[in-house]
């Protein structure tokens, strides 16, 4: 299936843009749109169910004048699958099953970076004064989000200071004022492990830089739960089919694409005196969560940034009918990541892995061919004690191979008809790691700065057949009954006479 893939290197976020004009996937808005809630109820009410369209913002209120820094946002490109396949060099007809399949394999694939001298990302340098994060259009997304977020769909750059092994990680960012972005991070993200690892060697803060705006390889891997230790750099340029050319940034030796829009570089101290109070913001549970409070700060010491930059951002939280391109991004690739994480930990038979966008597979629908009893524990157990399941996975459902996962009435059947509570078909995993942005949580329990994350009570439901069951000699020795659906010779009789019937063209389910 592979084989079906073109990868596609667009070169840059303009590239994307072009090709997205090109196939009538984006949408050129050239009114004037205030970045004051304005924009980002326009992206928010524009996205539907995996149905809008992208969104260049050419003419924005207050940042349209000619010495304007930068004058254009962009978004949504990737809360619709059809683009998504575009991302992955696929017929954007694909189906997300396929998808699923596809970054199954391109994202356990890797192609490394290469270091280049200079690049279109360093036509501006600003340093010193000269920095202003107010001179971007960064939108108030929301009404209620406690500043304006520069840090939506950013690629935040970190390192391992023991390996050089770089970090790219999608963590909010609010502009603080012209110099300062307090950002929401966990101790179990990645950040948050080299947070750890600068610290035991007596760092007081550590280096980081917030790329803004390049290749849609650079949204799809930042939010991803690329396994610790491998880059995502490496992934962005396996999916693109060719490595992506980094350049050295100027504050630190972090490394940073060379034709990104905007590149914010600093420092992020682990002093919480220096913390600044963030939030809230709309989050990516269809909430707005993450209560204001001091949380750790960026100090910029740099901006680099492309001629007319263009400002990529986002705007976080699913609802239904309203998908975002995390929850979009998400049910792909997280999907893809809890089946892979299910192959390493040796779990047979598994034949599909589904997440819907609604949620972005916070309810995972496992499918696997039972062979054994229980077999629906051991997927729970693999999932939940991988990493990647910190903020997502919090119910698994395992069905059987007859049950088609994409499919919501042949789950909720699974669920009405072969679970049963007494038989430890409902298994509650207490009190584990999870999101702290989750509602559902009492307010203690999503004191990120208390507990390093939230407290998630997990919940297997199992519903396969039950392998303890005895097979009956009345079912024909299964172990359950035989279902209404009539025998394919019963069926293929009646469809011989159905036009003679007068019921119109066969169309068997
Ligand atoms: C648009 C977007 C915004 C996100 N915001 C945050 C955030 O503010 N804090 C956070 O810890 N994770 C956030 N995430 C989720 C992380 O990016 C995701 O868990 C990713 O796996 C983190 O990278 P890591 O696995 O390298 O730690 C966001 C994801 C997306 C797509």
């Amino acid at each position: 299936m592979t084989a079906d893939r073109k990868p596609v290197a667009f070169g840059d976020m303009r590239g994307w843009i072009d090709a997205l004009r090109a196939e009538g996937e984006l949408k050129d808005i050239n009114a004037l749109v205030d970045w004051n809630v304005e924009l980002g109820t326009i992206v928010r009410v524009a996205q539907g169910a995996g149905t809008g369209p992208a969104l260049l913002f050419n003419n924005i209120k207050d940042y349209n004048g000619p010495n304007a820094r930068s004058r254009r946002v962009f978004a949504g490109s990737m809360s619709n699958y059809r683009r998504m396949a575009m991302v992955f060099g696929m017929d954007p007809d694909t189906h997300p099953r396929e998808l699923v399949k596809l970054a199954r394999n391109i994202m356990a694939s890797t192609i490394p970076p290469k270091i280049v001298e200079t690049g279109p990302v360093k036509e501006n340098i600003l340093t010193g004064k000269d920095i202003d994060l107010f001179d971007f259009p960064t939108p108030l997304w929301n009404r209620a989000d406690g500043g304006r977020y520069i840090g939506t769909y950013a690629g935040c750059v970190t390192k391992n200071p023991d390996t050089n092994v770089m970090n790219v990680g999608a963590y909010r960012g609010m502009i603080g004022d012209k110099n300062r972005i307090p950002i929401y991070m966990y101790r179990a993200q990645h950040i948050g492990h080299h947070a750890l690892a600068w610290q035991q060697k007596g760092a007081k803060e550590m280096p980081i830089a917030y790329v803004i705006g390049w290749e849609p390889t650079l949204d799809f891997c930042s939010g991803s739960p690329v396994p610790m230790g491998v880059c995502e750099y490496d992934v962005m340029g396996a999916i693109r089919g060719t490595p992506v050319d980094l350049v050295k940034c100027e504050s630190h030796d972090l490394y940073v694409p060379a034709t990104a829009e905007i590149v914010i570089e600093g420092f992020l101290s682990f002093d919480p005196e220096t913390y600044m109070q963030e939030g809230p913001f709309a989050e990516f549970t269809g909430y707005i969560a993450g209560e204001r409070m001091p949380r750790p700060v960026v100090r910029v010491t740099a901006i680099t940034h492309r001629n007319d930059a263009i400002l990529r951002g986002t705007v976080e939280g699913a609802l239904p009918k309203s998908y975002s391109e995390n929850s979009m991004c998400s049910s792909i690739m997280r999907s893809a990541i809890a089946w892979n994480v299910l192959d390493r930990a040796g779990v047979p038979g598994v034949t599909d892995v589904w997440g819907p966008p609604v949620h972005g597979t916070m309810n995972l629908n496992v499918q696997i061919k039972q062979t054994y009893r229980n077999q629906a524990k051991q997927v729970a157990n693999a999932i939940w004690g991988s990493s990647a399941s910190h903020v997502r996975y919090k119910h698994v459902t395992v069905v059987d191979d007859d049950i088609d996962i994409h499919d919501y009435a042949a789950v909720d059947w699974a669920i009405a008809y072969r679970v049963n509570a007494g038989e430890n078909d409902i298994v509650i995993m207490p009190s584990t790691f999870g999101a702290g942005l989750d509602p559902s949580t009492r307010k203690r329990d999503r004191n990120i700065a208390l507990f390093g994350s939230g407290k998630w009570n997990r919940v297997l439901i199992d519903a396969t057949i039950n392998l303890d069951y005895d097979p009956d000699p009345d079912f024909g020795g299964n172990r359950y009954p035989p279902t209404v659906w009539p025998a394919q010779k019963d069926v293929d009789a009646v469809a011989a006479r159905w036009q003679e019937l007068g019921l119109g063209k066969w169309k068997p389910d």
